[in-house]
């Protein structure tokens, strides 16, 4: 049977602002788009979609120790050069995926953090398949500092959150991030299912590409 999860869906639906929050854009930082010349490419299909912006949202986690908000910033500044140059029209922020670990609550009392989409809103993902320990009492603490934390991908996190444990979360005060491809089966038939049901009880705040690279960016079901 066809399924209301499988078509394309269009941009005015799901990103209205004509941007995309969550994307690996910024080139050669973490795992995401390697090469200045593919993120501009990846820009171009994207103005071909009709979105008019990004927030770039490179790894800021015990895999990509060199980053940095001092070295994202650095990178962020150049690349947007180089934007301004080829993609006038097309605006570019600059923020961050952070996974909660120790020194996470340090670098928010230091001030060194970037935030998502709002100046109180910061966007954490957790492990696939093993968070560190201590995660969400970081999440309850970033809501008692007046933050607001923005749950990457929830429905990615079948392997080890549940469902109740999810909806305790958003009713705490955390945000979810939804990914596109999520609705199309791209990380599997429990993430997909688990996108569905979220999706259908309201909880998404935004969606986003959580593109990586131009060809899995162009994979997304996703329409003008
Ligand atoms: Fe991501």
């Amino acid at each position: 049977m066809f399924s209301l999860f499988h078509k394309h869906r269009s941009i005015r639906t799901l990103l209205p602002d004509g941007v995309d929050t969550h994307c690996h854009l910024l080139p050669g930082v973490d795992d995401g788009v390697p090469h200045a010349d593919e993120a501009l490419q990846l820009i171009t299909a994207m103005k071909k979609l009709g979105l008019s912006g990004c927030i770039c949202t490179p790894h800021i986690s015990r895999r990509f120790p060199m980053n940095t908000p001092a070295v994202l910033r650095r990178a962020f500044c150049r690349f947007r050069q180089l934007v301004a140059a080829a993609h006038p029209d097309f605006t570019l922020q600059l923020s961050a995926e952070y996974e909660p670990d120790e020194h996470f609550i340090s670098h928010i009392e230091q001030g060194e953090i970037l935030p998502w989409l709002q100046p109180e809103m910061i966007l954490v993902e957790l492990s696939i398949s093993r968070p560190l320990s201590g995660w969400a009492d970081l999440l309850v603490e970033l809501l008692h500092r007046g933050y607001i934390p923005v749950l990457a991908h929830p429905e990615r996190y079948h392997r080890h959150l549940s469902e109740p444990d999810l909806l305790h979360l958003h009713r705490l005060g955390v945000r979810f991030q939804g990914n596109i491809g999520s609705l199309s089966g791209v990380y599997g038939r429990n993430a997909q299912e688990r996108c569905r049901r979220l999706f259908a009880a309201g909880l998404y705040f935004r969606w986003g590409s959580d593109s990586h690279r131009l060809k899995a960016f162009r994979a997304l079901p996703l329409r003008r």
